[in-house]
């Protein structure tokens, strides 16, 4: 086995730490201490630039050369040939599932696309304004009330009924959201369409007798949401990962994901494309725009990766489904911006340099606002298929043995001991 050599050049001490899978472990550091009653060395990683947290066969991904695999398919492979249900019965259980497993798991889900019409009253609490996010979040954390018996985590079988719960149940709740905002009449599921035609179904059925998804458009959403079903431990799996890791039950585990996913950084930034593309307004100001973010002003919203440091996998996959869009949709100015944003910064030195490609959220914003999503449902849309992945990585937590409590360590900055001060000799403090 290959190891590390370790010198403490504080007390002159001599470590051999084993080097497994390319890793060491953190804990073995805690050998070098300065005294007897030292806690040891620790490691300092904030945001995790160089720490792996767990052991996951479920997705991998090689930043460098722009590789993403589920279960050992490349992306582009699944996209081409694969449902999103035949994928997240991939992530949920390791293997592609043979015709009659998945005829039993699409089933199933049907089976579970109903909200309790409590929940439809607790949508109905929410402002028309609000955000669909943040009503996402909290209904998925309500269901937690709806189904009690989610909290026994340790029951396999019972597992498996929340999980198919939570994946049936995203798209109702983010067709009962966006109706809502309107005070359109909530559309009941249709069993007889498929996930995407069923979500299309109830996001804009109107008065017709049966409503009839353009099947060009629902099957690119049915690859969109292929795309974006996993992405190992990035900020909103890890949410995932940590609050499952105190044994909370998965709706609230995956309220809290879907909050991490909110941000501006991670999910949020589809719907800032969006934005950035409507202030920059035209395709002469983009050059302007381009100079105004390497001044330090802003960043260019969809491009950069913390893992993708060549390009984007997803990003190419995004390209091609949306021609395939816009030749139902036509093409808008907004398109022709992003295109034209995409050409300059390839070329230019300051992104190169950096090595910032478009990421995922950099088309996908287009193509749902083309297919008629408005852009607070975006990251909405990101969420629906992401639950997949935080499931199957919420699953891989709880089956595995070295797993526990997400608790890391800090550098204390603050004060040595101190002692309270009565009230009359205290000065005024300075705003901290
Ligand atoms: N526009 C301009 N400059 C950028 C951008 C960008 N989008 N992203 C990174 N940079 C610059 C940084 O300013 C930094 O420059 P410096 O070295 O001169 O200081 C350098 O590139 C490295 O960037 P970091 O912030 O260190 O990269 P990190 O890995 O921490 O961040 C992130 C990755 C958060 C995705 C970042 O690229 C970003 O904010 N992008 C825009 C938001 C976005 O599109 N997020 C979606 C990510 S994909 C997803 O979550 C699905």
């Amino acid at each position: 086995m290959s190891h590390l050599t370790v010198t403490d050049h504080r007390t002159g001490a001599q470590i051999e730490v084993p080097i497994t899978d390319g890793t060491i472990r953190a804990t073995d550091l805690k050998q070098l201490k300065t005294a007897p009653d030292d806690f040891g060395l620790m490691t300092y990683d904030p945001a995790f630039l160089n720490t792996s947290s767990c052991r996951s066969s479920i997705t991998f991904i090689d930043g460098d050369k722009g590789i993403l695999r589920y279960r050992g398919y490349p992306i582009e492979e699944l996209a081409e040939n694969c449902t999103f249900l035949e994928v997240a019965y991939l992530l949920l259980h390791g293997e592609l599932p043979a015709e009659e497993q998945l005829a039993v798991w699409v089933n199933l889900v049907k089976r579970h696309t109903m909200l309790h019409e409590t929940t439809k009253k607790f949508l109905e609490g929410f402002r028309y304004d609000a955000h669909p996010m943040g009503m996402l979040i909290s209904t998925i954390a309500a269901l937690s009330t709806v189904y009690p018996e989610s909290r026994d985590i340790k029951d396999p079988e019972n597992r498996s009924k929340q999980i198919a719960r939570l994946v049936a149940k995203m798209p109702t709740i983010t067709a009962y959201c966006y109706r809502h905002h309107f005070g359109l009449p909530y559309i009941y599921p249709d069993n007889d369409l498929s996930f995407t035609e069923n979500f299309m179904n109830m996001m804009w059925k109107m008065l017709e007798p049966k409503y009839v998804a353009n099947p060009i458009l629902a099957r690119a959403l049915d690859i969109l949401f292929i795309l974006h079903a996993d992405h190992e431990q990035n900020c909103s799996t890890n949410t995932m990962r940590a609050v499952g890791s105190s044994q909370a039950d998965p709706y609230v585990s995956v309220a809290a994901a879907a909050a991490a996913l909110s941000g501006p950084l991670h999910g949020g930034a589809n719907e800032e494309v969006l934005k950035m593309l409507d202030e920059i307004g035209s395709i002469e100001s983009v050059p302007a725009y381009v100079k105004k973010v390497k001044d330090g002003h802003g960043k260019l919203m969809g491009f950069g990766h913390r893992v993708y440091k060549n390009y984007d996998p997803r990003a190419k996959i995004i390209k091609w489904t949306a021609d395939q869009v816009f030749t139902v949709t036509g093409t808008n100015k907004k398109i022709e911006i992003a295109k034209e944003l995409e050409r300059i910064a390839l070329e230019d030195e300051y992104f190169v340099k950096r090595k910032l490609y478009p990421n995922v959220d950099f088309y996908s914003g287009i193509i749902y606002e083309a297919m008629g999503f408005r852009p607070e449902l975006f990251t909405v849309l990101f969420a629906i298929p992401r639950v997949v992945g935080w499931l199957a990585q919420w699953q891989e937590l709880i089956n595995d043995p070295e797993q526990k409590i997400a608790r890391p360590r800090q550098i204390y900055t603050g004060y040595a001991e101190r002692h309270v001060v009565p009230m009359g000799k205290r000065a005024l403090a300075s705003k901290g």
